[in-house]
């Protein structure tokens, strides 16, 4: 009888240990933003200062989040992401794809600000080469507001990037109980809980009583399916983004082709329509060596290839988004042909 007890009890001792050390191991990469943001009042949730804490407060607030995972952090940044450039991004994504390629990292989470979330993670599902989860968090309430958004925010996204199911979606942008692809979603409101959306294609999956309900595949290509390599890369190839509306100067065009720009995003109206003046700029932008790419300032549906206007077309990617495409793009070719087919395929 003795001996039974015995032998249960090390049984159960040997399942707990093996729990535990079954555990996945999530990275949290911390970059800086309103998640890390401080004021010195906690009605305060304009005119704060954002990157102001350290990724071990980050971890230390959320200590339900080892429920999930293992958890270690590392401070890549600790910026605004007002401030964030390529040579940050970048690097960000070179560490992802580092920490990744480990037997013992099962998925990587980033903090980052929202003001320019549109931006970085559609360049990491572009560059990072796994299919383990990549998953973006941010807030839009400082860390010492009255609910503050922040560490649920970060708990949803750890338990997102330690879930088995999370792989192979592409890098996933997660807030407010919502799960986006990097490729669709946008900041949508200024100062709003959930300004985080996809007008057209909607979420990929949200989170409800603690549990993850996937509900949309993202069909676009991304990460380890992504011909794109940054690997010697260290800042973006320089493309600008030029806004069009009545009146819109054509010397906009001028200076990027002063200034050396390898791209140009045209922000037009309606389907990436432009006036005869700005056609005729464009097409001097593109005589320069320039590669004009027509995107749509209404915020949402498709602009298309056209017939009459010069320049190629941004698909169903925001101007910011297209951007990145068409920076990558350049690294890989200059042949407007098959930047044409990647604005379609990413
Ligand atoms: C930022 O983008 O870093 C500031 C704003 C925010 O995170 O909400």
């Amino acid at each position: 009888m003795l001996l039974r007890i015995f032998a249960a009890i090390l049984l159960m001792l040997f399942s707990v240990s093996a729990m535990a050390g079954s555990k996945p191991h999530v990275v949290i990469l911390a970059t800086g933003g309103t998640i890390a943001g401080e004021a010195p009042d906690n009605t305060q949730t304009t005119g704060y200062k954002a990157g102001a804490l350290g990724v071990e407060a980050l971890i230390n607030a959320v200590p339900e989040a080892k429920k999930y995972a293992d958890i270690s952090g590392e401070q890549v940044a600790n910026i605004g992401s007002e401030n964030m450039t390529s040579d940050v991004t970048l690097r960000l994504s070179r560490r992802v794809n580092q920490l990744l390629a480990r037997d013992d990292v099962n998925g990587v989470v980033i903090t980052h600000g929202t003001d320019t979330l549109d931006e970085t993670p559609y360049l990491l599902n572009l560059t990072v080469k796994s299919d383990k989860p990549v998953v973006f968090t941010a807030a839009m309430r400082p860390s010492t507001a009255i609910s503050a958004d922040g560490p649920m925010n970060l708990l949803e996204a750890v338990q997102i990037a330690a879930s088995p199911s999370s792989r192979d979606r592409g890098v996933l942008m997660v807030m407010n109980d919502r799960i986006g692809s990097a490729r669709f979603t946008r900041k949508t409101n200024t100062t709003a809980l959930d300004t985080f959306k996809a007008p057209e294609q909607g979420y990929l999956g949200q989170i409800a009583g603690g549990r993850i309900y996937w509900e949309n595949r993202i069909e676009k290509k991304h990460t380890k399916n992504s011909v794109f390599d940054d690997r010697n890369l260290k800042v973006l190839p320089q493309v600008v983004i030029i806004q069009g509306y009545q009146d819109d100067p054509a010397y906009m065009f001028d200076a990027a082709i002063e200034h050396h720009a390898q791209g140009i995003i045209y922000v037009g109206t309606g389907n990436g329509s432009a006036s005869t003046r700005i056609e005729a700029a464009m097409r001097k932008a593109e005589k320069a060596g320039i590669i004009v790419v027509r995107s749509s300032r209404t915020g949402s549906g498709i602009a298309t290839m056209s017939d009459s206007l010069p320049g190629l077309a941004a698909d169903s990617l925001s101007p910011d988004k297209a951007r990145i495409l068409l920076a990558l793009a350049l690294t890989k070719t200059h042949r407007p042909d098959t930047i044409q087919k990647y604005f379609h395929q990413y």
